[in-house]
């Protein structure tokens, strides 16, 4: 469990799988993050999840958000860890609404680079966005990341976010 001021990072469990069905099926929420909208029965989102589980990838390491009071708002993960380069790619979701504009998405993404940075060997975090997502760019821009370029892909405009572990080293020593 990692605790941050405002949520605590736990692991996935399978009591997640109603949550992250309903996030994973709205419309919105699948715009804002240009993901797939999954299609699929419940039963076999459930199936799919738990061999995940079972068989957890040794490059992708996922976690859910909770309130400090034990309320599942939302997931984040670091994933295409590669030890050669020494980077990874972040992501973030706060699927209940009530929270957001709240601060607790920077709280997560300032929560899980410390801890990336603590307890890895990662130096290079790196993410994207929507061009159009503002809220999230300003969320990562709170949480120290900075723009980088321009992606065009699959007919979606994104910004490209990074921070280091240098830059991170100096802010740490700030405080
Ligand atoms: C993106 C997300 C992780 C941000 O988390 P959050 O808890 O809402 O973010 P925070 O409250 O920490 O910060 C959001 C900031 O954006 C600001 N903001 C909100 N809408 C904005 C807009 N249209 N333009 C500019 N700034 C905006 C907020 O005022 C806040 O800034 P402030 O703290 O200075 O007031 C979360 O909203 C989310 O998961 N949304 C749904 C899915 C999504 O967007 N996925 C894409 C993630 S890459």
């Amino acid at each position: 469990m990692i605790i941050g001021s405002k949520i605590i990072l736990r692991d996935k469990r399978l009591a997640d799988v109603p949550d992250d069905y309903t996030w994973r099926t709205d419309p919105e929420l699948a715009q804002l993050d240009a993901a797939p909208l999954v299609a699929t029965t419940f039963q076999k989102y459930l199936s799919d999840y738990t061999s995940q589980l079972r068989y957890p990838s040794s490059t992708r390491h996922q976690f859910a958000i909770e309130t400090l009071d034990g309320k599942h708002i939302g997931n984040c993960a670091y994933y295409g860890v590669n030890e050669t380069k020494g980077e990874a790619e972040l992501g973030i979701m706060i699927g209940n609404r009530d929270c957001w504009d709240k601060g607790y998405g920077a709280d997560v993404v300032t929560t899980l680079v410390n801890y990336i940075f603590h307890q890895t060997n990662l130096n290079r975090l790196y993410l994207k966005t929507l061009d159009s997502n503002r809220r999230a760019q300003k969320c990562f821009q709170k949480c120290g990341f900075t723009s980088y370029g321009h992606l065009v892909k699959d007919g979606f405009s994104f910004v490209l976010m990074e921070t280091h572990r240098k830059q991170w080293e100096k802010e740490q020593t700030k405080t």
